[in-house]
This record gives C-alpha cells, sequence and structure tokens, in this order.
C-alpha cells in the first residue's frame, strides 16, 4: 500500500521516539539526545544516541541509522506497511484507506463541481444584468476585453447577502453544500442563517487544470480591502496546489515548452490578451513546491517573475532557495526581473508582448540567481573568503535531494568561484592572502565527538562567543572585520546582529563597547540576541570574551576559537559526507569523503598547541 507523506510525515511527528526506543533500550538524557547501549550490536559502552528533534537514531559503533518506522521495522522484524500501521495505531492516528467513506467523498465531489459550476454561471449572468454595470464599467476601464471576459469566465456578484444563495437553491443546492463549498458564510453562532460569501465583487472563477471550478477569486471594484477575497480551502480547493488560468495556459505553454508565472489574476488575463497564453498565477500565497511541480509537467524551466525593487529580489532569493531540494534532473527555473514599479499587466499595456518578451529573454537560470545572491558582499581573495561561499555552497547544494543534481549544482558552483578568483587576480585588483598564523590546537575529544553528540549546538555556541568578543572589545574590528565580513552564522537573529555590527563599527571608529551596546539597542530586534550574548553563558565557556579582559587576550582568543570554529565545521562536513557515502556509495560521495578527510590532515599538521579555550564545559570563571 502507498502511504501518502504528508500522513507519514504527520505519524514521524507524532511519534515519541525516545519513548519508543525507551522500551527496547536504556535511554540517559544527555542534552538533547539520548543515549544507551546499541540493540543492533554488542557493546558495553553506550555509542547509541537518539536525537528526538531531527527524529532519527544512530549508533557510533556499527552505523545503524533509522527512523522510529526503521527501528520497528528492524527490530521486529515488519514490513513497512506493517510498521506504519503499528506506529500510527500506538499513535492514534488513522491511516487512511480507500474506505465507503472516501468513496462518498468522491461522490459528494462530482456533485461539488456541479454546485461552483452553477455559481460561475450566475456570476457570469449578473454581469449583464443592470446591477453588473458598473463592474463590466469597471472592467472595460482596465482594458479587460469582451474576449478575455468570456474566455476567463469573468463575472459579477452583486451586493446582496442571499444573491446566490436564493439562485442555487432554486435548482435544490442545500445551504449546507453551498457552506462546503465556500460559496456561503456560516456565521458563527450558528443561529443565524448562512449568507453570500462574495458581494458587490467581480468575480474570477478558479479552475483545476482540468477546466473544472474549484473556487473564486473576488476583487473589490476600485479601493478596498481585502482587495481579493478568495474562497476558503475546500475538500475541491487547495490554494497550494492549484494555479490561476493554468487551464486556459496549458496548450499554449505544452506548445512553447515555457510557462510563465506572474502575481496576479488580472496579470495572467493582460498577458493572455497580448498574445502570452501560457501565463499563470498562484492562489494569494508564495508559490510553493507543489505548484512548482506540476509547473513542471508544461515546461522544464518555468519563468517566475518578481518585481524589480528590492523587495522583489528579496522574494526571489527566498523562492530559489527553497525550490532547491525539490530539483531533478532537466527541470529547473528562470527568475525574470520587472521594472521596477511595474507589473506584467501595466508591461504590456505599455510595451506591448514585446516588452514582457525582453523581460523573459533577460531571465536568470536558478544557478545564476545563487550565485548572485551568495557572491554578493563577499570577497574572494582570501582562503577564507573563497572557503566561506565555497561551504556555503556546499551548504545550499546538499540541500538537492537529488543526487546527479547536487554534483552538478556544486562543481559548477565550486569551479567558478576558482573563475572569478583567478579573474579579479589577473585583472590586477585581488589580493592572495596567506593562511598564515599557527591553529588552535583542537581537543582530540572534541574532535572525537564532533560527528557525534551535538556539533550543530557546538559550532553555534563558537558563533556566539565570536560575536560577543567583538562587540565587548569593539577595537578588534580592524583585525577580524574581513573574516567576519565573510562568515555566515547558521541563527539568523545572531548573523543579523553580526551585519549590524559590522556596519556600525565601519561607520564610526570609535564606538567603544558602551556606545556599540547602546547603538545596537536602539536598532530594533536585536536586544534579546545582544542579552544573550551579553551573558554567564557565554563568559563562562570564553574568559576572554568578557568586557573586563585586555584587548590582546581577546585577540588571540578570538583567533584560535576562529580556527576551532572552522575545524568543527569541517568536522561536520564530514560527518555529512560520511552518511552521504552510506546512503548512497557512488564513487563522487568517496572521493569527497576522501578530500576533506585530507584537509582534516592538514588542519591537524599546523595545528599548535595553544590551550585557551573553551573546553565545553566551561572552565568556570565567573
Ligand atoms: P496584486 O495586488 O498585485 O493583484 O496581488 P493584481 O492582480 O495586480 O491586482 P489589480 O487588480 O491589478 O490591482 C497579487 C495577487 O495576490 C492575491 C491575488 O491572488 C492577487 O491576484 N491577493 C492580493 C489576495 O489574495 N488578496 C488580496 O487582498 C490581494
Ligand atoms: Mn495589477
Amino acid at each position: 500500500m502507498a502511504f501518502s507523506p504528508q500522513f507519514l510525515d504527520e505519524l514521524r511527528a507524532r511519534v515519541d521516539l525516545a519513548g519508543l526506543v525507551g522500551k527496547r533500550v536504556r535511554l540517559q538524557k544527555r542534552g538533547r539526545e539520548h543515549t544507551g547501549l546499541c540493540p543492533f550490536h554488542n557493546e558495553k559502552t553506550p555509542s547509541f544516541t537518539v536525537n528526538e528533534d531531527k527524529g532519527f537514531y544512530h549508533c557510533f559503533g556499527c552505523g545503524e541509522h533509522g527512523s522510529a518506522i526503521d527501528f520497528v521495522m528492524k527490530l521486529d522484524n515488519l514490513s513497512f506497511p506493517e510498521a506504519v500501521e503499528r506506529l500510527a495505531g500506538d499513535a492514534g492516528l488513522e491511516v487512511p484507506v480507500d474506505s465507503p467513506e472516501q468513496r462518498q467523498r468522491a461522490e459528494r465531489a462530482k456533485t461539488h463541481y456541479g454546485i461552483l459550476e452553477a455559481a460561475s454561471d450566475y456570476f457570469e449572468k449578473q454581469l449583464r444584468m443592470p446591477a453588473g454595470k458598473p463592474a463590466l464599467d469597471y472592467l472595460k476601464e482596465r482594458g479587460i476585453t469582451e474576449a478575455s471576459i468570456a474566455r476567463f469566465h469573468i463575472g459579477f456578484a452583486p451586493n446582496l447577502r442571499d444573491g446566490l444563495k436564493t439562485a442555487l437553491a432554486r435548482q435544490n443546492i442545500s445551504d449546507a453544500e453551498m457552506v462546503e463549498t465556500g460559496l456561503l458564510i456560516q456565521p458563527d453562532d450558528g443561529g443565524r442563517q448562512p449568507y453570500d460569501r462574495f458581494r458587490g465583487r467581480v468575480m474570477f472563477p478558479i479552475s483545476d487544470r482540468r477546466g473544472r471550478v474549484i473556487a473564486f477569486g473576488g476583487r473589490i471594484l476600485g479601493e478596498g480591502e481585502p482587495k481579493y477575497l478568495n474562497s476558503p480551502e475546500t475538500p475541491l480547493f487547495h490554494k497550494r496546489r492549484n494555479l490561476y488560468g493554468l487551464a486556459e495556459a496549458a496548450e499554449a505553454a505544452r506548445a512553447e515548452s515555457a510557462i510563465i508565472v506572474v502575481e496576479g489574476y488580472t496579470d495572467v488575463i493582460a498577458l493572455n490578451q497580448a498574445g502570452l497564453g501560457n501565463a499563470v498565477a498562484p492562489l494569494g500565497t508564495a508559490l510553493t513546491e507543489d505548484q512548482v511541480r506540476l509547473l513542471w509537467r508544461y515546461a522544464p524551466e518555468p519563468y517566475l517573475c518578481f518585481d524589480g525593487d528590492a523587495a522583489g529580489a528579496r522574494a526571489a532569493g527566498r523562492a530559489a532557495e527553497n525550490m532547491l531540494p525539490i530539483l531533478t534532473p532537466g527541470h529547473g527555473l528562470r527568475f525574470a526581473s520587472l521594472p521596477a514599479g511595474q507589473d506584467p499587466d501595466s508591461l504590456v499595456r505599455a510595451g506591448g508582448a514585446d516588452a514582457m518578451n525582453g523581460v523573459l529573454a533577460e531571465a536568470l537560470p536558478l544557478s545564476e540567481m545563487i550565485w548572485r545572491l551568495e557572491r554578493r558582499g563577499r570577497r574572494l581573495d582570501s582562503p577564507e573568503g573563497r572557503a566561506g561561499l565555497e561551504q556555503r555552497f556546499r551548504e545550499l547544494t546538499g540541500r538537492i535531494e537529488d543526487e546527479l543534481v547536487r554534483r552538478h549544482y556544486f562543481s559548477s558552483l565550486k569551479d567558478r568561484i576558482w573563475q572569478e578568483y583567478r579573474q579579479e587576480r589577473d585583472q590586477g585588483g585581488g589580493r592572495n592572502k596567506g593562511q598564515g598564523g599557527k591553529g588552535a590546537a583542537v581537543p582530540k575529544r572534541m574532535a572525537a565527538r564532533s560527528g557525534a553528540a551535538t556539533p550543530v549546538d557546538t559550532s553555534r555556541l563558537q558563533e556566539e562567543i565570536l560575536m560577543t568578543t567583538v562587540i565587548t572589545h569593539p577595537a578588534l574590528f580592524d583585525a577580524v572585520d574581513e573574516t567576519l565580513g565573510t562568515m555566515r552564522f547558521q541563527s539568523p537573529a545572531l548573523d543579523g546582529l553580526r551585519q549590524e555590527v559590522l556596519k556600525a563599527l565601519s561607520q564610526s571608529v570609535e564606538l567603544d563597547f558602551q556606545g556599540l551596546v547602546d547603538h545596537l539597542n536602539t536598532v530594533t530586534g536585536f536586544r534579546d540576541t545582544l542579552g544573550g550574548l551579553l551573558s554567564r553563558r557565554v563568559y563562562d565557556h570564553a574568559r576572554f570574551a568578557r568586557p573586563d579582559q585586555p584587548l590582546t587576550d581577546a585577540e588571540r582568543g578570538w583567533e584560535q576559537l576562529y580556527r576551532l570554529y572552522k575545524r568543527t565545521q569541517l568536522l561536520e562536513d564530514i560527518s555529512a559526507a560520511k552518511e552521504r557515502l552510506k546512503a548512497a556509495p557512488t564513487r563522487e560521495a568517496f572521493e569527497k569523503l576522501t578530500a576533506l578527510l585530507a584537509s582534516a590532515s592538514t588542519v591537524d599538521e599546523d595545528a599548535g598547541s595553544d590551550d585557551v579555550l573553551v573546553r565545553s564545559g566551561g572552565d568556570g570563571a565567573a
């Protein structure tokens, strides 16, 4: 039997993994993890860990690894469906089956389509009634033609509480059915009668890709709030899984192997009128993964249009990052940037299809977007700078689930770092700075642990200490600004603080500790993060970070911790590469691991024996 991914996600989220494992293994809680003796191999000291946050167990002795489902399958010798059913039963979750209710739901869906179709007919007729005159005028004024009105079945909902309700009642459609399909609103108090959801609005029917009406978007005439009112989620309408205009766009999109995603319904219609029939729009949300997968059925690289302003660029960046995981061979995205302040509707009205085609011709492939987003604000003229960028690319491409795509992405981005660096250097712009300095000792204990316990917490704490030290010793800035500028902290809040500190210190040289803190407290949003840093928790881990410590100590501490931090990250990469090799033992995965191990041993060689810092237990200095 096939289980839906949603159901399996829900199941994994519901299962208490530590409780489940705890029935078989005596677990001890250590920080965020539980540890115990591995049930899969014989051992005397515990190397088996359960991480509830991540939802998996892992044995550092024998390498067994998996989720709650794997655990039950292996220990109880169950098949996948058996394990799922057992866990679902324990968690009180119902396993979806092809039941009589499901068939009944399918029946009901059939009539729901009919009801929405009837509603759409009603709205279309109302547009031609005297009460619909202002709506028709509005459409005309916006330049929407009769042909478009007919093609997109645009209509009008009169400003009545029971206009649609009465009309559909005459066709023997019940109030309950109209509520279920989102056409009527049932007041919360239950006592009062349900009434028309859409009143005094221009109506845009939303259909599925087969052209069956599943919902409506209603636009207010002129100004007012909300500008668009959409149907609620119903059994037929899932706004994150459908696209406005897809049925109308399908043929053109397939013929041209191209599809354009714009923001608004009226943009779809305007492009269609201008001769670009292959446009669609999401339904009041940012584009979702499901919608992108749907688009790929029509074109290998759908165009996504974004505003040319800063907000549009941010939205494009977010979309680019969000869609990385689902890329598959042959399927990508292109990002088109509209002239600032224009939407496709206004663009084609001013410049016709040519203007839009010009924008599309300039669209950037997803890989180029990623490059530009990350390249900006970084320097490639130091090994750290290049490594920082490469690391970020590794992190980003690591999210790509398809192995082949992941490999191509990473290697082309990585090559590009070199190309660009060489180019800069040959043009005489760059400086090639050696790594220099001797490294901090990496406590062996740390090295051994870092694949295990909580590497993320380790590097996070290191990031916090690095940041704190700069804040408590602003004079450090000259020595560390280049490095700090190329770093990127895991926590968005901490990274925001990093950027703000960089900005503040580069603008005013004379800021001291107190001055900097005052400044940061006036910038909204940093107070909590800052409070977390200037705290015993941090100072106890790193005495040198305290404001009362001499600058020389702070500087020495910072540099050593930074090397330790790079080392921690390398070890994290190694354990990730090991996992990947285990999951898919390809030559590439093996070579990658070997390369990482080689660079780790280089770090070891130039590691000195300084011992200033940061044993994870803290040195207790108060
Ligand atoms: P826009 O405000 O850009 O819409 O919102 P538009 O189509 O360009 O509007 P007009 O008619 O030309 O002024 C883009 C999309 O965001 C959703 C709708 O899907 C809309 O098409 N939206 C917008 C809502 O769902 N609700 C709103 O209140 C506003
Ligand atoms: Mn518009």
